[in-house]
């Protein structure tokens, strides 16, 4: 299978790094020229916690020059969706599947306006990874990887790329309510990144203290009643507990909106929090606490 990750950040490369370990066409696009170098000369380098693996993708920063692939998965942040696979469109054929991994609300519909529906896979990964430097990536937690059609019900075609997941070595399962999955891995991503941007803590640490886990809880509730008002059920305590279990298995992680802080990047505070907020008001939903959590991230954007 021909494979292409659009946006090689720290978990497109851990996905298409450990992919082409079980794959022999597997590319990674990138605008980082450095970072495309640095792989195509010395391979691709995943710190794990006891050791070292170096692995080779191809990568390129032109996607023409790989042409069509048969699946695609998007990587790039939530905010850049359509700009990436506006670029990439060279990658896309008929029957290319786009499978996107990222965090945030709304990413499906900017990938719909290139593909068809039944070629999209919505997913959600629990890793948590960071860039050490060009070519060098750590993988710091592990966490399962859901996925499901949009809008198709071949599970061959689903099962076989699970398997190749799986192969590859990440924990997959496939799913058939697509929505819940979507929205359970945003309410994940707002108990986590804006807190953890915010106090400039790891993972693990919000776990540590009272009022940390006292605004992730509210934090995840108000998104659990939002979710609610939009279609999308869950228990709200279960989906605490779910937060915190997760907070926990990537706890020497840096949330990717914290790292994002640190390295003076535009956060994906819009489509997380943001989108809380946003779906809140069409729903007469209150969302007092991820609107402090908003204004706080795009204040810390704008620091000198
Ligand atoms: O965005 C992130 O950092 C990750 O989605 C997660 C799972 C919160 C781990 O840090």
């Amino acid at each position: 299978m021909k494979i292409a990750i659009i946006g090689a950040g720290a978990m497109g490369s851990l996905y298409g790094g450990y992919l082409s370990g079980v794959e022999d066409e597997v590319f990674l696009v990138d605008i980082s020229q450095e970072h495309v170098d640095a792989i195509n000369s010395g391979g691709l380098i995943i710190e794990e916690k006891d050791r070292e693996v170096r692995l080779h993708p191809r990568a390129t920063t032109k996607p023409e020059d790989i042409g069509q692939v048969d699946l695609a998965i998007v990587f790039v942040k939530s905010f850049l969706t359509g700009k990436a696979l506006e670029k990439n469109v060279a990658l896309l054929g008929q029957d290319t599947i786009v499978m996107s991994l990222q965090n945030g609300y709304g990413n499906i519909d900017q990938i719909a306006e290139y593909v068809r529906q039944e070629n999209i896979i919505a997913g959600t990964t629990s890793h948590g990874a960071s860039m050490l430097s060009p070519g060098r990536i750590r993988h710091a937690g592990t966490g399962d990887t859901h996925i499901g059609w949009v809008s198709n019900d071949d599970e061959d075609r689903i099962n076989g790329i699970a398997g190749l997941l799986r192969r590859a070595g990440f924990v997959t399962a496939v799913e058939k309510n697509v929505m819940e999955l979507v929205w359970s891995k945003l309410i994940i991503n707002v108990g986590i990144n804006a807190l953890t941007a915010v106090l400039r803590v790891r993972n693990k640490e919000l776990l540590r203290m009272d009022e940390t886990k006292d605004i992730l809880r509210r934090a995840v509730l108000e998104a659990v009643e939002v979710a609610a008002a939009s279609g999308a059920e869950f228990d709200g305590e279960e989906m605490v507990r779910k937060v915190m279990g997760v907070a926990f298995a990537t706890g020497e992680n840096s949330s990717s909106m914290l790292q994002d802080i640190i390295n003076r990047r535009k956060t994906e505070i819009d489509t997380i929090n943001g989108a809380i907020v946003r779906e809140g008001g069409k729903h007469s939903v209150g969302t007092p606490v991820n609107s402090v959590l908003v204004n706080l991230v795009r204040a810390l954007e704008k620091l000198e």
